[in-house]
């Protein structure tokens, strides 16, 4: 009921509440007002995978709203003795209200919510999808461009098996937007995401060069080259530091074009752009607090109010 597992589990409508629910929460997210809503609730943060932004965002969003966090890691617990995912979800649904979970193979977070009563958050199953980052940057873009109706986005990098390009992806055809999907041939966007695409009405094009689309970019989104998703090593050098965007790239960038990285970042990004006015990805990470807020509440049937002091 209250799960999230890929982006087509909310409609527009629902998305926009979500995000019109995280703005009011900003105070809150801030720690300049503080709001008991989730108090008394349990949080089952289930990483099976590395995080730092999506574990702890998710976590200071629970305790900043009152509730608490149980964490579970691979490491140090029974799934290192060959525990089940199934069995280990059992224990979830006894000891928590709802659960986040992160796993390297695709379709892990979609396994949990059918073992288990509790609503499920996918915070990025493999190559698969990433809704809650989805949901943090569609935020970002409309904080900073005021809507999400039919922009320019740029996407590059990894767009094989990057999870969250293929959750935003989506969303944002269903909001107009154009698409430039940036990849070198070898990480293109999956052909079926590709068609779900313009089965959306979405205008694509796929390019293996940057430099030339940046001047129309409302939006460009900078992507890691994911290493660890790839066969062998060899595969991943001949394509590690294929696009590197760097400040010189960005004289001929509209005024209030956006970049934005889910982070981490490797090569992809000099921190000479940090500097600039388009860099938005700190504030991006930041913005994990209050989407994160608006979704737990939303999966646990919380209101939350229109207005916070
Ligand atoms: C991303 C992920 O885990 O998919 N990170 C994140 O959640 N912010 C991106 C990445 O790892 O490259």
């Amino acid at each position: 009921m209250g799960d999230l597992i890929t982006m087509d589990d909310l409609t527009n409508e629902e998305i926009i509440q979500i995000l019109d629910a995280a703005n009011t929460l900003l105070p809150i997210a801030r720690g300049e007002a503080y709001l008991p809503l989730l108090q008394g609730k349990v949080l089952g943060n289930l990483f099976f995978e590395n995080s730092t932004r999506t574990r702890m965002s998710f976590e200071t969003a629970m305790k900043r709203l009152g509730g608490e966090v149980l964490n579970l890691s691979t490491i140090g617990s029974s799934v290192a003795k060959g525990e089940t995912l199934y069995d280990t979800m059992q224990m979830v649904d006894g000891y928590s209200d709802i659960a986040v979970i992160r796993h390297p193979r695709q379709g892990a977070a979609q396994y949990s919510a059918d073992a288990v009563n509790i609503p499920i958050l996918n915070a990025g199953d493999g190559a698969g999808n990433h809704p809650t980052q989805t949901m943090l940057d569609l935020f970002t873009i409309r904080e900073a461009h005021g809507s999400l109706e039919g922009l320019n986005v740029m996407m590059v990098g990894d767009l094989r098996y990057g999870r969250t390009t293929h959750s935003l992806s989506h969303a944002l055809v269903r909001f107009g937007a154009k698409l430039t999907l940036v990849s070198p041939k070898s990480l293109k966007m999956p052909i079926e995401i590709v068609s779900d695409l313009k089965s959306h009405g979405a205008e694509i094009n796929e390019t293996e060069e940057m430099i030339s689309s940046i001047s129309s970019a409302d939006v460009i989104y900078m992507t890691r080259i994911q290493k660890e998703r790839f066969p062998d090593e060899d595969e991943y050098n001949k394509v590690a530091d294929v696009y590197k965007l760097d400040a010189s790239d960005l004289v001929e960038a509209k005024n209030e074009m956006i970049i934005m990285h889910p982070l981490p970042r490797v090569n992809e990004l000099h921190p000479n752009v940090d500097s600039t006015e388009h860099a938005k990805y700190f504030q991006q990470a930041f913005n994990g607090v209050p989407t994160r807020m608006a979704l737990l509440c939303r999966g646990l049937g919380i209101e939350v109010p229109k207005k916070v002091k």
